[in-house]
């Protein structure tokens, strides 16, 4: 059986911040057929009503279709905690997360949260996420199972910390290792599930610990690697103390072997320019966490300058660092911290950013985070006039992007008109 969508239907043919606005595909009155949890087509109602007469048509009337929102890196354990209070990165780990972390050592509370948080994600429009765990493997196990009962596809990984955390909170080098691999063993490639290698960052790893999992991606080189690196200036002087014979805070990484195509780069802010040279040759990704880093007070990313390096760049909450888990929302904050940063970004990049720039982040734009057929059917539906105030901001709009644009920026889960995973409505 086939089900064919109707709306107007966003999609991209390349990227807006290489090709301008044109690199958007926008069918004002289109459709896409899905089927077996694939795209199988797009193109006009028309054209697709009459060539598969015999499919479920979903009539969504002017409402958005694009593909699912991929947040590239979100610590689903903060779930809870997240918008809390008044402290920057060290003191706000030390206060808030931590202590929340240590309550996954209970799996029955880590399943609770895993359950609350890809209910929330898929409220948000959230199709797929990489996701950091807490140090305890049950944590990973809920995660998967979470994403795995609903189907969608997902990255997580055991966060590995082996000093500068609380007791509770640390493993080993060794112990790092070993349940890293057997998680790796038991999840990695099932159904849409993928490991990530996960150290915390440089801070509360030792160089043995890092070493160890630099082991550990060598064996297993298709896996995903997700750190932190130059989140707050802080933590930069943490690191060169912690580290005296590394020549800046990404090479304690380079020098363990967590530095190559695949490893995923929260924040970036701070970035020297050796280091903005070894992430581009190396073809690194970088993860773009807005709301949390205006929440946190970390600093404003070099989007423009690190997109016309090259870089490789996806964007993501940061949950629960981040303040938001909307995708909506983060657009909007990545829009204002470009603007401090005196450029404007089009809302083609900042949708492109939340979805296939997102999906290129985590080599998976072959599989997710644009609409062309042979991709996996993974599907929002926005209601470009959710709320009072959106709607009377859209009546004079004289384009897609005008219609557009007030939903990025005040648009929220009221604006999810539906949510498809794997060509199935989880929320319509
Ligand atoms: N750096 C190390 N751990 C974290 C975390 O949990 N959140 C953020 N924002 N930065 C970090
Ligand atoms: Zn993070």
């Amino acid at each position: 059986m086939a089900d064919l969508l109707l709306g107007q239907v966003l999609s991209f043919t390349g990227d807006p911040f290489a090709l301008g606005p044109e690199a958007a595909h926008h069918e004002s009155h289109g459709a896409v057929l899905v089927q077996d949890g694939k795209i199988r087509a797009t193109g006009t109602a028309d054209a697709l009503r009459a060539a598969y007469p015999q499919a479920q048509v979903s009539d969504y009337g002017r409402a958005l279709i694009s593909a699912g929102f991929v947040d590239a890196h979100v610590h689903y354990p903060q779930t809870a905690i997240i918008a809390s209070w008044g402290k920057r990165l060290i003191d706000w780990l030390n206060m808030y997360t931590f202590p929340e972390e240590m309550r996954f050592s209970d799996p029955a509370y880590a399943a609770d949260i895993a359950a609350r948080y890809t209910g929330i994600a898929l409220a948000h429009g959230t199709t797929s996420f990489c996701t950091y765990a807490t140090i305890h493997p049950a944590s990973v196990d809920a995660i998967f199972t979470a994403a795995q009962t609903r189907n969608m596809r997902i990255w997580a990984g055991k966060t590995c910390m082996d000093r500068n955390a609380p007791e509770g909170l640390r493993d080993t080098p060794q112990s790092a290792y070993d349940d890293s691999r057997a998680l790796l063993e038991k999840w990695h490639g099932v159904d849409r599930l993928s490991y990530v290698i996960t150290p915390r960052f440089s801070p509360t790893s030792t160089p043995e610990q890092l070493a160890a999992l630099g082991g550990l991606w060598r064996e297993y080189p298709d896996c995903l690697m997700q750190t932190h690196l130059s989140e707050q200036t802080d933590e930069i002087d943490w690191v060169q103390g912690l580290f005296p014979q590394s020549r800046d805070y990404l090479d304690t990484y380079e020098a363990q072997g967590l530095l190559a195509e695949g490893a995923i780069f929260g924040h970036a802010i701070h970035l020297t320019p050796r280091e903005r040279a070894r992430l581009k040759e190396t073809g690194a990704s970088l993860i773009h966490c807005p709301t949390s880093n205006t929440f946190i007070g970390s600093g404003l990313f070099d989007m423009a300058g690190l997109k016309a390096e090259g870089q490789r760049i996806g964007l993501a909450t940061d949950t629960g660092g981040g303040s938001s888990f909307s995708m909506l929302h983060t657009m909007a904050a990545a829009y204002e911290v470009a603007q401090l940063k005196g450029s404007a970004l089009h809302p083609a990049q900042l949708w492109w950013l939340a979805t296939q720039g997102s999906a290129q982040a985590l080599r998976a734009d072959h599989l997710i985070g644009n609409i062309a057929p042979g991709l996996e059917a993974d599907l929002v539906v926005i209601d470009l006039a959710s709320t009072p105030a959106i709607e009377q901001a859209t009546r004079r709009a004289g384009d897609i992007w005008q219609a557009i644009f007030p939903t990025i920026m005040m648009g929220d889960d009221r604006a999810i008109r539906a949510t498809w995973i794997g060509g199935i409505p989880v929320k319509s």
